[in-house]
């Protein structure tokens, strides 16, 4: 919208604005625009928070007068016979009278699906860059919105390095496991043929509500043969199950599963979340997946419970196919964070002797994406 081409009109009733310009009509409800005045009285200057509620505008509102002024329009607002300014760049950047994206599955904003041929392009820092370069910050960061995780490199090998990842970004999310928990294994140095365990992908902690929404796994020594870390991008299973069975896809997005973990004293922690979450537009929010934790399915009909379980088998081997996971051994001084309800993660079994100690904590997404909307911002 281009002010010297722009031309606005009000309905007879004056309950909705167009703005005629190059690309076509845009119209503006009186109700949403006298809801998101930029006036002092509506908005404050300095902490952009509003200061109105629904109360203060009237039921009886109406538009009265609208008029083109340079690079903004001035709208009055009846019968409070208040006029307000609104810059039609602003006008054009919030629009929504526009065909909405209503595709079921389709991902968040700036996030690319992966699978295993991803190995080359993993987003990764340098944990004394990222603390003094705010341009390389800001590119790490924006590597874990698009693909859910990044790695990161030249820390010192220490008990407690991981809050330093944390401070990146925002705040440690302190649960009953602690502010950060080990995760550590002599491999048995009596039996060489002892192989340990590895474990099915998962995303952590999903009888949490609301889970915590970042992990950050810090090697401290990774001596023993295997131990892979393996992680998945859960958004890309999700759209894998959804093209090959829609109709299995819309039962775990479409009913709440249930997980729980009581094993700890004075713990009972359970959820009711769906294994694929979406937002009311069909967008991908959420992944639970985590065999360990799964608690009885009660939320599912009877007779969408078969096809429940034949797509929860069915997402189950997606997960586990070679195709769609990228692996890597993290070196001590090494560490990976990821969106722990996007990316699931899992160890590969290990052998031989040598030991193995990891560190890990949780954090929360909204400190990434809000960073990172401020180092943007401030470009
Ligand atoms: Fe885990």
């Amino acid at each position: 919208m281009t002010a010297s081409k722009t031309q606005v009109s009000i309905t007879p009733a004056g309950d909705v604005l167009t703005l005629c310009g190059p690309s076509g009509p845009t119209r503006f409800h009186a109700i949403w625009l006298r809801d998101n005045a930029l006036d002092a009285d509506t908005r404050d200057p300095g902490n952009n928070q509003r200061l109105i509620t629904m109360a203060d505008i009237p039921t009886d509102l109406t538009i009265s007068a609208a008029r083109a002024n340079g690079d903004t329009i001035d709208v009055t607002f009846d019968p409070e016979g208040k006029t307000v300014t609104f810059p039609l760049a602003w006008l054009a950047a919030n629009a929504y009278d526009r065909p909405q994206d209503s595709a079921i599955g389709r991902l968040p904003a700036g996030a690319t699906a992966w699978r295993s041929d991803l190995n080359g392009d993993i987003p990764t820092g340098s944990l004394p860059e990222l603390k003094s370069d705010k341009t390389r910050l800001r590119d790490w960061l924006a590597g874990i919105r698009r693909y859910g995780f990044a790695k990161v490199t030249g820390m010192q090998a220490r008990a407690g390095e991981l809050f330093e990842i944390v401070s990146l970004f925002g705040y440690v999310r302190e649960t009953n496991y602690g502010r950060h928990f080990e995760v550590r294994t002599e491999v048995n140095p009596v039996n060489l043929a002892f192989t340990g365990l590895g474990l099915q992908a998962h995303t952590d902690n999903p009888y949490r509500d609301p889970v915590p929404s970042v992990q950050v796994l810090a090697c401290l020594d990774n001596s023993a043969e295997g131990g892979e870390n393996m992680l998945v991008d859960g958004f890309a299973c999700a759209r894998r199950l959804l093209a090959e069975d829609p109709e299995g896809f819309a039962a775990l997005a479409g009913h709440s599963a249930r997980f729980a973990y009581s094993g700890s004293a004075g713990v009972a922690l359970s959820s009711q979340r769906p294994m694929i979450e979406l937002s009311p537009e069909g967008m991908l929010k959420a992944i639970r997946f985590n065999s360990r934790s799964w608690a009885p399915l009660t939320d599912v009909p009877f007779d969408r419970m078969e096809t429940y379980y034949r797509a929860f088998r069915r997402l189950s081997d997606i997960i586990d196919d070679e195709a769609m996971e990228v692996t890597f051994k993290m070196e001590p001084g090494e560490a990976i964070i990821f969106d722990n309800t996007r990316v699931l993660h899992a160890r590969k079994g290990y052998s031989g002797e040598g030991s193995r100690w990891l560190q890990g904590c949780y954090s929360d997404m909204d400190g990434v994406l809000s960073t990172l909307a401020a180092l943007e911002a401030a470009q």
